[in-house]
């Protein structure tokens, strides 16, 4: 799947499919973004585009720091046109930002917790931000060999798999991601047939935003986000255009919409 053997006389290489290749990862300054960021420095990846509000710079001569918030449609423009100045190979875009709660979105647990504030600011990052991306950086994976355009989810947007409730604006707004994507996979595909475009739910990881609910999440179940991104890495280069329109679990299980 994600790792070739090659046999030359005696050695064995080990060979990872992220090696030469050129990434760009959006939230790329903590949490999983900036695992990520460094997993594909440590698989080989030629170039790197490092996406966040503070535009916080990677010292390593592959990585490009883009200051950019991923809510800003200019700013999204801007981007793509950099990239796409810079090279005609983009392999991968991995779309991590996601919010949880702020000053004035808290996860609801009853619905009368319910403000519209809240939900439009966990739609504005959670649901907009990725499909702005598409909208933006697809059009740069379009050159017809393999490329991924992979949008960090979360398994509490599966609306088959909600059992608990609550959380109503980081369910809801998650779903929404997933349809987004899953519809923006439809059509990219008329366009490319080499294009894999799906949504991804990393486990619950060790992060800041995880970071108050983390009080009844064994230990075994909590990833770090170096651990986090290595599996994505992993699942994300074991997928083909197939699977495109997918949401997968960080063990590459497909999780139910
Ligand atoms: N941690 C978990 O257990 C868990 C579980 C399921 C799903 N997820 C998902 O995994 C993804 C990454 O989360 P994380 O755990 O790494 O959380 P995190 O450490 O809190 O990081 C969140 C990321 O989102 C970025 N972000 C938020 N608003 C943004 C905006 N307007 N523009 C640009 N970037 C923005 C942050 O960038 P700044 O540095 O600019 O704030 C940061 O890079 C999210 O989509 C989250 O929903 C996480």
């Amino acid at each position: 799947m994600h790792t070739a053997y090659l046999h030359a006389d005696e050695v064995v290489m080990n060979v990872d499919a992220w090696a030469g290749q050129q990434v760009l990862v959006v939230g790329a300054s903590k949490g999983i973004g900036a695992a990520l960021v460094a997993a594909l420095l440590d698989r080989g990846a030629a170039q790197v585009w490092a996406a966040s509000r503070s535009g916080a710079c990677v010292d390593d001569p592959r990585v490009t720091s883009l200051t950019l918030d991923a809510t800003d449609e200019p700013g999204l423009a801007a981007a793509a046109a950099q990239i796409g100045a810079a090279t005609d190979r983009l392999h991968a875009v991995i779309h991590t930002p996601g919010l949880l709660q702020n000053d004035v979105l808290r996860p609801e647990r009853r619905m009368q917790d319910i403000s519209l504030e809240a939900l439009h600011a966990s739609f504005a990052v959670n649901a907009f931000a990725p499909m702005l991306a598409a909208k933006h950086f697809l059009p740069l994976l379009g050159h017809g060999e393999r490329a991924i355009f992979a949008s960090v989810s979360a398994r509490v947007g599966s609306i088959g798999d909600n059992r608990l409730g609550g959380w109503y604006s980081y369910r809801a707004a998650k779903a929404a991601q997933n349809q987004l994507i899953h519809t923006a996979a439809i059509e990219a595909a008329r366009k490319s047939r080499a294009l894999i475009c799906c949504t991804l739910h990393p486990g619950t990881v060790d992060t800041g935003l995880s970071k108050p609910f983390q009080a009844g999440v064994k230990p075994e179940k909590l990833f770090t986000p170096e651990r986090a991104a290595a599996q994505l890495l992993d699942v994300l280069a074991g997928l083909t255009p197939a699977d495109s329109g997918g949401f997968f679990a960080w063990d590459g299980q497909p999780i139910p919409w």
